[in-house]
C-alpha cells in the first residue's frame, strides 16, 4: 500500500531488543507523555473520576467516586448510565452516524462481507430491545447468548445492556452441556443463539447443542438468528411456542425502545470462567466502572482513532471479545472487524489476506494463533501487503521471545509495537502493559500497570519481592473500575478466592510475576495455580477430570497440563479404570469423547496414560506435582509424605521417564 511504510517504533540504541515509539507514534498517540503514570499515582480515584467524566455520557453524575468496604469495592456510587447508549447513539448523533462499526468477514472466502454502520446497528439494536421485552425480558433478567462470531452476537449483547438485562455468553465452542451449566447458574430466562456456523469449511449444527443445553434449565424462550439457512443441509428443530426465528421477530420490532437509567452498579453481564475447583465461576461486571476502563484502555492501548481499522481475534464468548470486540471500540466510536472463521481456513494465510484487504492498522491476537502461524512458515505472511499496520496486540498467556520476535519483525515489519497486554475475566479489562506512545516494547515482558491502578509482586510472606525476584502478581486498592465486583451468587467463594491469600484488603491474581527493571516493567511468568491455558482459553484441572470421570470405565483421574510449541499448554491426562476394564486405543478415543460432549474439544486431553494408581498423600490427596515433574522429566522431590510410594516408580515406567537432574 505504502512505498515506505512509517515505522512506528525506533530500537534502543544501547539495549538490544528494547523498543520505543518513534516521532511519528508520539505526535500521533493519544498518551505520549510519560508523566501521565505519576499523575495518576497522585490521586488515583480523582484520576479516574476525571475519566469517567471525559469518557462516558453520564445520565445523572455519581455521588462517592469510590467506596471500599474489604473485600468488596464501588465506583461511581450513584450514577446513572446505559452502556448501550454511550456505545451506539451518542455515535448517531453525529457525524459518525454512517461510519463503519463493524466489519464481518464470513469464514467461506466467496460469500460477500457485511458492513454494519453506527446507525445501522442503532437500528438493528433498538429493535431487537423491543423484541426482548416484547418476550417478556426486563431489567435484571439474565439473557444467554451462545451465538457464532456473527453482528447479531453484538447487537444481542447491546439489546440486553439497553433494556438492563444482564447477558452471560458462552463460547460456541463449548457443549450443550457446559452451557446447560452456566444457564442453570445464572437462572436464565431466554437464549439466543444461531442455527449454525462454519468452521474450517464444516457446518456446525448449533441449534442442536442448545437444545441440550436448555433441558432442564429455567429458559423459556429461544431466539435463533438463521446463519446457514437449509442450503448448508441443516436440519433445524425448531419447537412450537419456544423457539422464534430472529429475523421473523424483527419484522415486527418497534423501532426505538428508549434506553433503561441504570445504576453504575447495576450489573451488566455475567461471563463464566474456570476457577481451580471443576465448577465455574459467573464472574459479576457492572455497568460504569466496567465502562470506563472498556473506553479508555481501548483508546489508548490500541491508540484508536476514526481511521484506524481494529481487529481483534478473540471469541466474543470470552472477557477480549465482550471488552475488545464489542463495548471497547464501539463507547470510542472505532471501526472494527469481526471474523467468523479459523485462522488457517482455508489456507495458513487467511489473516494476513484480511488484514490486506480492509487495511487492519491494529491487530490483537494470542500467542498460540502467533506460534500456530509462524510454524507455517514467513512465506504465508510475505505474500500479503500488511504496511497499513501499526500496532500490533497480544493477550491471554506468556509469549515466549521467539513468537514476540517473529510477530515484531515479519508481521509488523520491523516498524510496529507489540502491545502485550496482561489481564483477566476478573479484571474486565486490560491492566498491565506498554502504552503505544510511551513504551518500552520488550519480548516477554508485559509493561506497567494501567495508570491509576496499582500493582505489587509479594513473597510468599507477602513481602513485597525486589528486581528480578519472582513473587505473586497482587493488585492494591483503588482496585481498577473494571474490575469484577462479586462471583454471581456466590460472595463467598468471591472472599475466599481472591481475597484471602494476603488478607481482605489484596487481590490475588493467581499468576506469578517479577520486577524486570528499575522502571517497574513487569514480567508475567503464568499461573501458579491449577487453571492451565490451553491454546488461550482457561481451563481447570479439575473441569476435565470431572467430565473424564461421567465415563462409566473411569474410577478417578488426574490431570495435569504439559508445556506445548503451539498451545503453550495442553492437558495429560492419568486416568485409573474400573476392575473389568482394560485400556484401549477405543477407550482412549472414547474417553476423549466424553470430554467433547462435557467441555467442548478445547479441552481433549492431548495424552491420556492409564494407571494402577495414583500418587496421594496420607490424607488422599492427588500429589499433582509428582506428576508434573514426571511428565517433565524433572527430578520427582520428595516423596516420603506419599500413602503409595511405590506408584512413582510404576508411573515412570508409563511415561517414559528420562530424569534430566537438576
Ligand atoms: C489469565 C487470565 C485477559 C483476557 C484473556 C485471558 C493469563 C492473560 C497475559 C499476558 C501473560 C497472560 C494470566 C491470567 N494472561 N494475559 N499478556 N501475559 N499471561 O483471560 O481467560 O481470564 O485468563 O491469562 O495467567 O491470569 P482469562
Amino acid at each position: 500500500m505504502r512505498e515506505t511504510p512509517i515505522k512506528w517504533v525506533v530500537e534502543d540504541p544501547k539495549r538490544k531488543n528494547v523498543f520505543w515509539p518513534s516521532e511519528e507514534m508520539k505526535k500521533r498517540a493519544w498518551v505520549s507523555d510519560e508523566k501521565i503514570y505519576e499523575e495518576a499515582a497522585k490521586d488515583p480515584v480523582a484520576w479516574w473520576a476525571k475519566l469517567a467524566k471525559e469518557g462516558i455520557t453520564w445520565f445523572k453524575e455519581w455521588t462517592e467516586t469510590y467506596v471500599w468496604d474489604p473485600p468488596f469495592y464501588k465506583w461511581f456510587v450513584g450514577g446513572k448510565l446505559n452502556i448501550c447508549y454511550n456505545a451506539v447513539d451518542r455515535h448517531v448523533k453525529g457525524w459518525r452516524r454512517n461510519k463503519a462499526a463493524i466489519i464481518w468477514e464470513p469464514e467461506p472466502p466467496n460469500e460477500p462481507h457485511r458492513v454494519l454502520t453506527y446507525y445501522d446497528l442503532y437500528r438493528e439494536v433498538n429493535k431487537f430491545a423491543n423484541v426482548l421485552k416484547s418476550l417478556g425480558i426486563r431489567k435484571g433478567d439474565r439473557v444467554g447468548i451462545y451465538m457464532p462470531m456473527i453482528p447479531e452476537v453484538i447487537i444481542a449483547m447491546l439489546a440486553c445492556a439497553r433494556i438492563g438485562a444482564v447477558h452471560s455468553v458462552v463460547f460456541s465452542a463449548f457443549s450443550g452441556q457446559s452451557l446447560k451449566d452456566r444457564m442453570l447458574d445464572a437462572e436464565a430466562k431466554l437464549l439466543i443463539t444461531a442455527d449454525g456456523y462454519y468452521r474450517r469449511g464444516n457446518v456446525i449444527n448449533l441449534k442442536a447443542n442448545a437444545d441440550i443445553g436448555i433441558e432442564g434449565t429455567t429458559i423459556e424462550k429461544v431466539i435463533v438468528v438463521k446463519r446457514l439457512g437449509k442450503e448448508a443441509g441443516l436440519n433445524v428443530n425448531m419447537v412450537e411456542g419456544r423457539d422464534y426465528w430472529w429475523h421473523e421477530l424483527m419484522e415486527k420490532a418497534e423501532p426505538y425502545c428508549e434506553p433503561e437509567v441504570l445504576d453504575s452498579e447495576d450489573l451488566h453481564f455475567i461471563l463464566y470462567t474456570s476457577g481451580t475447583t471443576g465448577k465455574p465461576k459467573g464472574i459479576e461486571h457492572h455497568v460504569g466502572g466496567y465502562a470506563v476502563q472498556a473506553y479508555w484502555t481501548a483508546k489508548w492501548d490500541f491508540d484508536l482513532h476514526d481511521d484506524d481499522l481494529f481487529w481483534c481475534t478473540a471469541d466474543i464468548g470470552w472477557i477480549t471479545g465482550h471488552t475488545y470486540n464489542c463495548y471497547g471500540p464501539l463507547m470510542n466510536g472505532a471501526t472494527f472487524l469481526i471474523y467468523e472463521g479459523a485462522p488457517d481456513y482455508p489456507a495458513p494465510d487467511r489473516l494476513w489476506q484480511i488484514i490486506e484487504k480492509y487495511g487492519v492498522t491494529v491487530f490483537y491476537t494470542a500467542p498460540t494463533a502467533i506460534r500456530m502461524l509462524m510454524k507455517y512458515g514467513d512465506e504465508w505472511v510475505k505474500k500479503h501487503d500488511l504496511s497499513t499496520l501499526r500496532i500490533l496486540g497480544t493477550v491471554g498467556e506468556p509469549i515466549n521471545e521467539e513468537a514476540w520476535l517473529w510477530y515484531f519483525n515479519v508481521v509488523g515489519g520491523g516498524r510496529c509495537p507489540i502491545i502485550d497486554t496482561w489481564w483477566q475475566t476478573e479484571t474486565g479489562a486490560t491492566l498491565i502493559n506498554s502504552l503505544p506512545g510511551i513504551g518500552p516494547f520488550i519480548p516477554t515482558v508485559a509493561g506497567r500497570p494501567f495508570p491509576g491502578t496499582r500493582f505489587s509482586i509479594l513473597t510468599e510472606d507477602g513481602k513485597p519481592t525486589s528486581i528480578g525476584e519472582g513473587g505473586y502478581l497482587v493488585q492494591l486498592s483503588p482496585f481498577a473500575p473494571g474490575m469484577f465486583r462479586t462471583i454471581y451468587k456466590d460472595p463467598e467463594r468471591f472472599r475466599q478466592q481472591y481475597f484471602s491469600v494476603y488478607g481482605e484488603k489484596i487481590y490475588y491474581t493467581g499468576d506469578g510475576a517479577y520486577i524486570y527493571d528499575e522502571m517497574g516493567n513487569i514480567r508475567i511468568t503464568g499461573r501458579v495455580d491449577d487453571v492451565m491455558k490451553v491454546a488461550g482459553h482457561r481451563l481447570a484441572t479439575a473441569e476435565v477430570e470431572n467430565a473424564i470421570a461421567q465415563h462409566p470405565a473411569v474410577v478417578e483421574s488426574a490431570v495435569v497440563s504439559v508445556p506445548h510449541d503451539i498451545k503453550g499448554e495442553v492437558p495429560v491426562a492419568f486416568v485409573v479404570l474400573k476392575p473389568g476394564y482394560k485400556p484401549s486405543a477405543e477407550l482412549e478415543a472414547e474417553l476423549r469423547k466424553t470430554v467433547d460432549r462435557i467441555i467442548g474439544p478445547i479441552a481433549r486431553p492431548e495424552r491420556i496414560i492409564f494407571v494402577d494408581d495414583l500418587p496421594k498423600t496420607r490424607s488422599g490427596k492427588i500429589m499433582r506435582r509428582i506428576l508434573k515433574a514426571l511428565l517433565r522429566n524433572q527430578p520427582v522431590g520428595d516423596i516420603t509424605t506419599l500413602m503409595n510410594p511405590e506408584t512413582v516408580e510404576m508411573l515412570k515406567e508409563k511415561v517414559g521417564y528420562r530424569e534430566r537432574g537438576q
